[in-house]
């Protein structure tokens, strides 16, 4: 940054100091667009489960092209949203069960815009991060997917891999319902934590894609 010299020199050192606050302040404050409000989902929507279920498969290929966000909303319900209130179930009731009901795993949804948190109860999408960070997150074939879900968990729970599979079955069977590609995969942790900024207790276990097929 560049003062000119005609101004004295501390007065120069505080406009220095207070420009590179206003930095530091910037990088570290959390991500100030507001949240997304996912439409509810279509419970009616969909094929009968034997049917999906005989079309469930990994595809490792996708066409870079966003989800209306009603099919975004319906694939983040089946993935693991709520589908008992509270007063039915104490701590909420999802789609996908989980160990003593701790509900941990978190769903970092990757989208060609940004990075948002999937809350499920107020149905909404948080954004963490802004652009596009597909290609750090996914391998090549899924760097254009319209959606990849990056399952992150704390490090010491066991039970968070199983927990996962659950999610990552639904999310599977919706894509195949839907006629869409999914595709899950190991990730290389440390490298999705830094993109992701996730804290030190974070780990993120798994990532999976879904997209249009290519045309
Ligand atoms: C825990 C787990 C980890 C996986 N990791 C990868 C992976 O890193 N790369 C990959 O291409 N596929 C991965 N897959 C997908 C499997 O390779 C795939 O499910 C398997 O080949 C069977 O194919 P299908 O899903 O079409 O039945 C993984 C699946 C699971 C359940």
């Amino acid at each position: 940054m560049h003062i000119p010299a005609r101004f004295p020199v501390p007065l120069r050192r505080s406009a220095l100091l207070l420009a590179l606050t206003a930095l530091a302040w910037a990088l570290a404050a959390p991500c100030q667009q507001a949240p997304i409000q996912l439409p509810k989902p279509q419970i009616g929507a969909g094929m009968p489960l034997m049917q999906a279920l005989a079309k469930r498969q990994t595809t490792r290929a996708f066409e870079d092209k966003p989800l209306p966000l009603q099919t975004l909303s319906n694939l983040l319900w089946a993935a693991f949203g709520v589908n008992r209130p509270r007063d039915v179930k104490p701590g909420l009731g999802r789609t996908a069960p989980s160990a003593m009901n701790k509900q941990e795993v978190e769903l970092d949804v990757v989208l060609a815009d940004g990075v948002y948190v999937y809350e499920a109860e107020p149905n909404l999408l948080r954004p963490f991060l802004l652009g596009d960070v597909r290609a750090k997150i996914s391998p090549a074939p899924a760097a254009g997917a319209a959606v990849t879900i990056v399952y992150v968990a704390a490090a010491k729970d066991d039970f968070a891999q199983v927990d996962v599979g659950f999610i990552g079955q639904n999310v599977y069977l919706f894509a195949a319902s839907e006629g869409l590609n999914a595709w899950f995969y190991t990730v290389h942790a440390p490298d999705v934590a830094a993109t992701l900024k996730l804290s030190a207790e974070k780990h993120a276990l798994y990532a999976q894609s879904v997209g249009y097929p290519p045309k």
